[in-house]
């Protein structure tokens, strides 16, 4: 298993790798005079289809106050010579007991239209896959949130989905230092509502990929099938990077609305991770 994971008491003893130092180099090149979203809107408008459709809603206790994020069992496993279960708090414990921890301060782009600029903190998946050891059989990783209807009001109600959410990411880009585990935002632990304790941000894709409240990290041979591929394949393909010049079906993704402040500006290309990420898709 998971080396030394047991020896970190976890829960509120992961405090103190907050706020985390910024990585610089890992976040967005952002024009001077960027302001960052108010955390009022980052933490107050949600997509978490679990518990409601209505993104100023899910935050209420109505909807999300059963949900229990501590303690919080999960597990990564598959292709791996090294599975491991256990419970989250303990792996970001480990995490932040290697240094790994940091700030990320990044553009976050929702497939809908609206854009935010927030800092994550967190640290790079591929640290955690190394600690599983990966087999060469490995080309794909498939994520998968917790399901619970009894808590998840949503998920209750909309029986015309698929649950659980699931989410998939081809290997190279899993190991691409971009691809961050987020544990906190603004310089604390995750509210519920943006996916605590630990969710996925894949900066220069589309939000719907930064799967929230993972439970299972699955090493796997073939493409695995997403929670909104599954939905309408054509409107949520399985890459889904940032890219103005791709319709959506529906509308267009040319600009995007900054959540927060109701201007519009450009859509770029990788969501600006251009010089990062092009050349996993050349
Ligand atoms: N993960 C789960 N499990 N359920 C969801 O409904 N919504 C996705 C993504 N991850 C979603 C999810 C979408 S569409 C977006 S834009 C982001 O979460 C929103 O993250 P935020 O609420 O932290 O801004």
């Amino acid at each position: 298993g998971l080396i030394g994971a047991s020896a970190f008491a976890g829960g509120k003893d992961n405090l103190k790798y907050y706020p985390a130092k910024k990585n610089a180099a890992l976040s967005s090149k952002l024009p001077p005079g960027t302001k960052l979203t108010p955390q009022e809107w980052a933490t107050g408008y949600n997509n978490f289809y679990e518990f409601t459709t209505r993104k100023e809603y899910v935050r209420h206790p109505f909807f999300i106050g059963k949900f229990k994020t501590d303690p919080w069992r999960m597990r990564i496993d598959g292709l791996c010579k090294k599975p491991w279960q256990g419970d989250a708090h303990d792996l970001i414990g480990t995490m932040g007991k290697r240094g790994k921890i940091e700030e990320r301060v990044q553009r976050f782009r929702c497939v809908e239209g609206w854009s935010m600029v927030v800092p994550w903190t967190g640290f790079s998946l591929a640290d955690l896959l190394k600690l599983v050891e990966p087999k060469a059989e490995a080309k794909f990783v498939r994520f998968t949130t917790a399901f619970n209807p009894k808590v998840m009001p949503g998920a209750a109600a909309m029986k015309q989905y698929t649950w659980p959410y699931q989410e998939g990411l081809r290997m190279d880009e899993a190991i691409h230092p971009l691809t961050l585990v987020a544990t906190g935002i603004y310089g604390k632990p995750l509210p519920n509502q943006n996916g605590a304790p630990i969710r996925l941000v894949v900066p220069w894709k589309y939000g719907y990929k930064s799967i929230k409240s993972i439970v299972r990290i699955e090493l796997v041979a073939k493409q695995p099938k997403t929670f909104w591929e599954i939905a309408a394949p054509k409107e949520y393909p399985f890459e889904s990077n940032v890219d103005p010049a791709v319709r959506h079906p529906r509308w267009t993704q040319d600009t995007e609305r900054v959540l927060g402040f109701n201007n519009r500006i450009p859509t770029l290309k990788y969501n600006g991770f251009g010089k990062q990420v092009a050349a996993l898709y050349k």
